[in-house]
């Protein structure tokens, strides 16, 4: 027999963040005290997820409710996450699915919208998950550029330069994965004003949308207008601390005329992918309508991560990290002769500190970056900053 050839598509499929994992697993194999800055989980270090929500699982199971659920997910669920956003303001809500974590929704509201050889506007740097369902589709990234100048803002005159005939949608990812960036009220408003005028739907990232630091006041994006199309990602991986679960969900607002055959699209691939987990899907109205008060001691954590994350390397000439205002992440410019790939790589080697490389999240170009999580405690980041510091000192000075 002759080797089996995986089709030409999956060339394109890139995930940095599970790619450093294997040589770091050879590293740790080796006996190197590690420190994992790389995965974007706030289970595998000190938060946990609300005790409530659990329950809510257990008994759902123990009653027997493991069979497969409505294919756009239990009702319980869809009318908590409706009051959620509604509570957010979201007005003209027009329909809500439950998925196998936001990722589903994202490939679902992909699959649904787009022919081969048409393009989404994807901002660079962002989430990998984006450009592979592309991939996937045959479609194209139509890259558009954060402004790292400017706090990581938006660039909306380049991203209307980068509209054409084949651009079906914008996404945006707010806060943002990677530089923990949010928004101003304004830009989200230009954005709309955008879509408006270019007749694109939007896709909002909003997974991030409880973790904002330093009081700043969170806007969804589909709660400023009536009148385009837009589509809001969120779920329990990230605010609830179940990434496990895999429960996110999109909620789709805009006028019904503009969306109708769209959703009928989209709920072909929901019926025929038949559910979300069904037991996990009665953590959503425990969640989201239960006790929050582990949000709160999760910012408190994330604050004092962030300052020592934000201060340690900004005192080493070689980064410059603009402070990231909500999520977990930081995305530090690094100004060093290598490649930002191959300084990752040998980080991991030499002192077992795992990061992910800028080129995997997407850059300017001539630009180099690093994406650090900066979940773990205190003392761990500490330990890592001390292990990155001594490791340019000795390969640059
Ligand atoms: C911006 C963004 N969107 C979506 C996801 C995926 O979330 P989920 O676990 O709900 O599939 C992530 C996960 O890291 C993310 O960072």
């Amino acid at each position: 027999m002759q080797a089996i050839i995986p089709a030409s598509r999956v060339e394109n499929i890139r995930y940095a963040i599970r790619e450093v994992v294997g040589l770091a697993n050879e590293v740790k194999a080796s006996g190197m005290d590690m420190c994992f800055l790389n995965i974007g989980d706030p289970n595998i270090f000190d938060f946990q997820p609300p005790k409530h929500m659990i329950e809510a699982v257990y008994k759902a199971m123990l009653e027997n409710r493991n069979g497969y659920s409505p294919s756009p997910g239990i009702e319980e669920a869809r009318a908590a996450v409706r009051r959620q956003a509604e509570r957010s303001k979201i007005r003209n809500i027009r329909d809500i699915l439950i998925t196998q974590g936001a990722s589903e929704a994202i490939e679902l509201c992909l699959t649904g919208l787009l022919e081969p050889g048409q393009n989404v506007l994807l901002p660079q740097p962002g989430y990998p998950l984006y450009s592979s369902v592309l991939a996937k589709l045959n479609a194209e990234v139509n890259p558009y550029y954060l402004n790292e100048d400017d706090d990581w803002n938006l660039d909306i005159a380049d991203i209307e330069s980068r509209i054409n005939e084949k651009t079906r949608a914008i996404v945006v990812i707010n806060p943002n994965n990677p530089t923990g960036a949010i928004y101003p009220k304004e830009t989200l408003m230009q954005i709309i004003e955008l879509a408006r005028r270019h007749n694109l739907i939007l896709f909002s990232d909003e997974i991030y949308d409880k973790l904002v630091l330093d009081g700043i006041e969170y806007t969804s994006m589909a709660s400023l207008c009536d009148d385009v199309p837009i589509v809001t990602f969120n779920g329990l991986s990230k605010s609830y601390v179940v990434p496990g679960f895999r429960i996110g969900w999109a909620i789709i607002s805009g006028p019904a005329e503009l969306l109708a055959h769209y959703i009928e699209g989209v709920n072909k691939m929901v019926r025929a992918r038949l559910s979300a987990n069904h037991p996990v899907q009665y953590a959503v109205k425990a969640a989201l309508e239960g006790p929050q008060d582990h949000i709160p001691r999760m910012l408190a954590a994330l604050k004092k991560r962030r300052d020592i994350t934000v201060s340690m390397l900004n005192d080493m000439e070689e980064f410059h990290c603009v402070p990231p205002r909500g999520a977990f992440y930081a995305y530090p410019s690094l100004f060093i002769p290598d490649k930002d790939e191959d300084f990752v790589k040998d980080l991991i080697r030499e002192t077992g500190v795992v990061t992910v490389h800028g080129s995997g999240f997407g850059q300017k170009p001539g630009t180099k970056h690093l994406r650090i999580v900066f979940l773990p405690d205190e003392k761990l980041l500490e330990r890592a900053y001390g292990k990155i510091r001594n490791f340019v000192r000795k390969r640059y000075h």
